[in-house]
């Protein structure tokens, strides 16, 4: 059967990778969570010190591109694939807090971004994949059979973040997670290289007031469509 490309765009935390994962599992295909790989690159340069809240070494970086591999490798137990870095396993690391306040900085590198894209295009070029990041409509996958461009509220996203974060056992406060939602769509939508915002032709879903069940029926229909 047909193979199409599906390229999931959006604000953060407005739950694009949890119907991703739940679209590529439905139609057997490729699953790519590219912010994972803008995390992964953060943690990079958290761990070499080229990077902290006050101070980026953008030269350095830049410098060690070619040093940084990124992997994803399946997890059968967990049913998704993990980001791994330079060999290393580095999935619960890059969901930190920590990463979420320094990532959109290094994602606004343009040589960092040209690297990847290139690895995600790469990954994509059989088709038979869904992909969800800022730019993979407008910028990865400007041909894309289909385009969703997310969005939700600033409070319902902040509230989604933070119950997964204490979910997870880490000690963060509301406001802390809140502050970070905005910042980064702030950061992601005004940078010069790739910022986000909406493909012409991509549609547009708010999934402020809807569940789970409801997005994945109303994405499936359009997909159909698409087949
Ligand atoms: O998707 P996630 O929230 O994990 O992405 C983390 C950050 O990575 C975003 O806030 C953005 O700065 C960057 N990113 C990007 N382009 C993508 C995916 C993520 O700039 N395609």
């Amino acid at each position: 059967s047909k193979k199409i490309t599906i390229a999931i765009d959006g604000f953060s935390s407005t739950g694009k990778s949890t119907i991703a994962k739940q679209l590529a599992k439905e139609l057997g295909y490729i699953y790519v969570d590219t912010g994972a790989m803008y995390r992964a690159v953060t943690l990079y340069a958290i761990n070499k010190e080229y990077v902290s809240e006050n101070f980026l070494n953008v030269e350095k970086l830049i410098d060690d591109l070619d040093k940084i591999s990124l992997s994803f490798q399946f997890n059968a137990t967990l049913g998704f694939a993990e980001m791994y870095l330079n060999g290393k396993n580095v999935e619960k690391e890059i969901r930190t807090l920590a990463v979420s306040k320094l990532v959109s900085p290094i994602a606004t590198i343009s040589d960092v971004r040209r690297k990847l894209v290139l690895e995600q295009q790469e990954m994509g070029k059989n088709k038979g994949i869904v992909m969800d990041g800022r730019d993979i409509g407008t910028v990865v996958f400007p041909d894309a059979e289909l385009k969703l461009f997310m969005t939700a509220s600033p409070d319902k996203r902040a509230k989604r973040r933070y119950k997964e974060l204490i979910d997870r056992g880490d000690d963060v406060n509301y406001e802390e997670i809140l502050h970070n939602v905005v910042e980064r769509d702030r950061i992601d939508s005004t940078r010069e290289d790739s910022p986000l915002t909406k493909a012409i032709d991509a549609i547009e879903l708010d999934n402020s007031d809807m569940g789970l069940k409801e997005q994945f029926e109303r994405i499936m229909s359009l997909v159909a469509q698409k087949l």
